[in-house]
């Protein structure tokens, strides 16, 4: 590794940041996993950037979708996020072991998360081992204002996928 990644390397871990729930749906299949790689990147038009590793059952799953869903993820839904993070749809049904309903699209909308939104996808960015998707947003609640859970706390959970 070269010095300047590196420092990049220790720079990044020194930042703390939200850690959201994303899912998707196509062609019958459902996917979903913990991220933090997300940010809003417009106020007008109102776009949402999210990052998705191409290893990741959900990238699969996306390539497909026309939408995500982005939940806010409460200090509280820790289990939500190690299921979510630790756990890849390659291998368990993580929808068997939630609370969902479908949303836009057929999209999981996690009933136990407060704070969510859809969003349609307008663009899709190789970024390197992570695509960044380009969403605007359709549909949402914002029923709490709970403090989020970040990547400091969430950093202890093992990724159930490789990254
Ligand atoms: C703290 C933390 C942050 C993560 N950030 C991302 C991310 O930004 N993008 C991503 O695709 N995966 C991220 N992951 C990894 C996925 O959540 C994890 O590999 C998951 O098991 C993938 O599930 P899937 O294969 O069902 O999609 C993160 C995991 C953790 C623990």
């Amino acid at each position: 590794m070269s010095s300047q990644a590196s420092v990049f390397n220790r720079l990044m871990a020194l930042l703390d940041y939200p850690m959201f729930i994303v899912t998707t749906a196509a062609g019958g299949e459902r996917a979903g996993c913990l991220v933090g790689f997300a940010s809003q990147v417009s106020i007008h038009p109102p776009r949402f950037l999210t990052g998705l590793s191409v290893k990741n059952r959900t990238f699969r799953v996306a390539s497909a979708a026309e939408v995500l869903v982005v939940h806010l993820v409460p200090e509280a839904a820790e289990g939500l996020a190690t299921l979510f993070g630790g756990e890849t749809g390659d291998e368990v049904d993580k929808f068997a072991q939630c609370r969902w309903r479908p949303g836009p699209d057929g999209v999981p909308v996690l009933t136990d998360l407060q704070n969510w939104f859809a969003g349609r996808i307008v663009d899709r960015h190789d970024f390197g081992d992570h695509q960044g998707f380009v969403i605007e947003p359709i549909e949402g609640a914002a029923g709490t204002s709970e403090s989020g859970l970040t990547f400091r706390r969430a950093q202890g959970i093992e990724p159930g996928h490789e990254p």
